[in-house]
């Protein structure tokens, strides 16, 4: 069986390899046969050692996968072989709030292995059917991003009809995020750095308006923009000095989902904007299956896909980790373990 392995000492340490198939599932497990896999940010983190440090001994990469059952181990009721499912985050955080022993089941990090192999053992309870209208390459897409942006606009940020929402960047949750807004029927302002991509954003994800995040005073835009209520909900992708800017730029009761750091750890915020229009920062860390399974519903029930920007083939997967690092997609990057 081949898969690739990071040690956290950069791209140079993504190692193609030969490995012993898993073997037969046990109790409460499947065996998957990984048809593909999506990247996210925190993957280019694991691999340069910014998320956990040095893999030692190596990791399998990833942690986002859609593939078929092969089979079950005794006690699973939850799938059948033949099924096509897509994996949770983590093997166990079923519903509620985490807690210390979930959070160390987060795959494809600190010394976890992850999902870019051609076969995994997986708890069945960590798995939902990927949807009839989906292929694998977008199934896979749904296991950080699409969950992480169903947490940030409905989950925590609890966006209704008409409320505006603010997204940061291009992403993979971001392009999620925008597709989420308007399936709730609320408002987005996009913030990018490309005018290319923000034509895109308004063509295909009814992006009402847009700002640039690099230029000064856009937290006033947000609210001149929205007839100076301010931002109901913020996806906060990038941290740093973003945060501040987008606590200033909410409505009263305002809330910012804090959800990544591509623009630093450390933030400065003022205090009184926080007090003084009653905003709230929640934490995001992605969310449970439960909440996994509701994402997947939606976009099922909406018949709406999640949008690739490239999908590279399992040969390819160097070029998809550097395409991702570039910044040039818009939406996720998908390695398909069926292509060569
Ligand atoms: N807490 C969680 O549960 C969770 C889950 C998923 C991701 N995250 C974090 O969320 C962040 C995004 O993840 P992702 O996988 O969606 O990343 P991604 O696909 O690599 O997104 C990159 C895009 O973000 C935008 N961007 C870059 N720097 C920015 C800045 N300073 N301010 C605003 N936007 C900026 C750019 O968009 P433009 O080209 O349009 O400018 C860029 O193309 C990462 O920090 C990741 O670690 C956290």
């Amino acid at each position: 069986m081949k898969r690739y392995t990071v040690n956290g000492k950069g791209l140079d340490g993504l190692q193609r390899e030969e490995s012993h198939p898993p073997g037969a599932p046990r109790r409460g497990e499947v065996l998957v046969d990984v048809r593909a896999v999506s990247l996210n940010y925190r993957d280019l983190m694991v691999a340069d050692g910014r998320y956990g440090g040095e893999q030692n001994p190596p990791i399998v990469a990833c942690s986002d996968m859609a593939g078929e059952v092969v089979e079950v181990g005794p006690d699973v009721t939850e799938v059948k072989a033949g099924d096509r499912v897509l994996n949770a985050p983590f093997r166990c955080w079923p519903a509620g709030t985490m807690n210390n022993k979930w959070v160390k089941t987060f795959v494809g990090g600190n010394g976890v292995d992850g999902v870019l192999a051609q076969q995994i053992i997986y708890p069945s309870a960590a798995l939902v059917n990927v949807p009839e209208h989906l292929t694998f390459c977008e199934g896979a897409t749904f296991t950080i991003a699409g969950l992480t942006a169903w947490a940030a606009v409905v989950t925590h940020g609890k966006a209704k009809p008409s409320d505006w929402v603010l997204v940061h960047g291009t992403g993979g949750v971001s392009i999620f995020a925008l597709q989420i807004v308007r399936m709730v029927g609320a408002r987005s302002i996009l913030s990018t750095s490309s005018e290319a991509k923000a034509e895109i954003a308004k063509r295909e994800f009814g992006v009402t308006e847009v700002i640039d995040y690099r230029q000064h005073g856009w937290s006033q835009r947000v609210v001149d923009i929205t007839g100076g209520r301010g931002a109901d909900v913020v996806v906060e992708v990038a941290g740093g000095r973003s945060l501040g800017l987008s606590i200033q730029s909410c409505a009263y009761g305002g809330r910012v989902s804090l959800v990544g750091v591509l623009d630093g750890v450390k933030s400065m915020i003022n205090v009184r904007d926080l007090l003084r229009r009653q905003v709230t920062v929640r934490g995001i860390l992605m969310e449970s299956t439960e909440e996994l399974r509701a994402v997947v519903y939606a976009y099922d029930v909406a018949k709406i896909r999640p949008h690739l920007s490239r999908v590279f083939s399992f040969n390819h997967t160097v070029q998809a980790y550097e395409y991702l690092r570039s910044q040039q997609h818009i939406g996720k990057v998908v390695i398909d373990l069926m292509a060569v």
